[in-house]
């Protein structure tokens, strides 16, 4: 499958992509605490910095807890990475003095995610957003406060070969393409094409 862009950008962006086979292998510290500095410098309205992360490692006492919540499909490949991360946001934040709801927790968050997706990626471990969750369960498990809200279990580690993972999931082990820019950029209005349509299609 073709991951060319349409538009010179940085390799990065069609470089990240969402393997399930993983080796299993330890996560050391360096890698998580650089991944996590990048997603520190997201942008987030008023500055809020809604993002919070709550890490387990493969072989952790929370280990089980978090595979435990994951849909049985999620979890025959996500028990090969390094550590699965449940990403958080605050739904409060201050603004001039008072505490307010912050319409835009989960925007700012998923700046956050997409900073640290990059910056693995960048270090040579690859990220895997997982939504296939008890939501609820995971919340009770992890004690998230109720003004706070799980938004999803990112799984992290090193790509490991295919024979590691479940045969199911061979057909889907390969980067995917995208739509292109003219199915989602608008110009004036929405759905006013301000795009020349691309070669490339989803
Ligand atoms: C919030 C979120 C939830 C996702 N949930 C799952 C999931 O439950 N199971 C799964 O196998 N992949 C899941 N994915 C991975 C997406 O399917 C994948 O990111 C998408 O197909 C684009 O592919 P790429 O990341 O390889 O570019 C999720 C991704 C995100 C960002």
């Amino acid at each position: 499958m073709s991951r060319t862009p349409d538009h010179p950008i940085e390799p990065l962006f069609v470089d990240r992509w969402s393997p399930r086979s993983f080796s299993g292998e330890p996560i050391p510290d360096a890698v998580l605490h650089s991944a996590f500095e990048a997603a520190r410098w997201a942008p987030s309205a008023y500055n809020g910095q809604p993002w919070r992360f709550i890490v387990a490692r493969n072989g952790d006492a929370a280990w089980p807890l978090f595979l435990g919540f994951l849909t049985t499909r999620n979890r025959e490949w996500a028990q090969r990475a390094s550590a699965l991360i449940a990403v958080v946001s605050n739904t409060l934040v201050e603004r001039r003095g008072e505490i307010v709801h912050n319409g835009s927790h989960s925007f700012d968050t998923g700046a956050a995610w997409a900073n640290f997706a990059h910056q693995a990626l960048l270090l040579g471990w690859h990220t895997h957003g997982i939504g296939g969750f008890d939501r609820e369960g995971a919340r009770f498990a992890l004690a998230i406060p109720e003004d706070h809200a799980i938004e999803t279990i990112v799984a992290i580690g090193r790509q490991g070969t295919l024979d590691t993972l479940h045969a199911d999931f061979h057909p889907q082990e390969a980067p995917s393409t995208r739509r292109p820019l003219v199915d989602f950029v608008f110009e004036g209005r929405f759905g006013a094409p301000a795009i020349p349509q691309q070669r490339s299609a989803a």
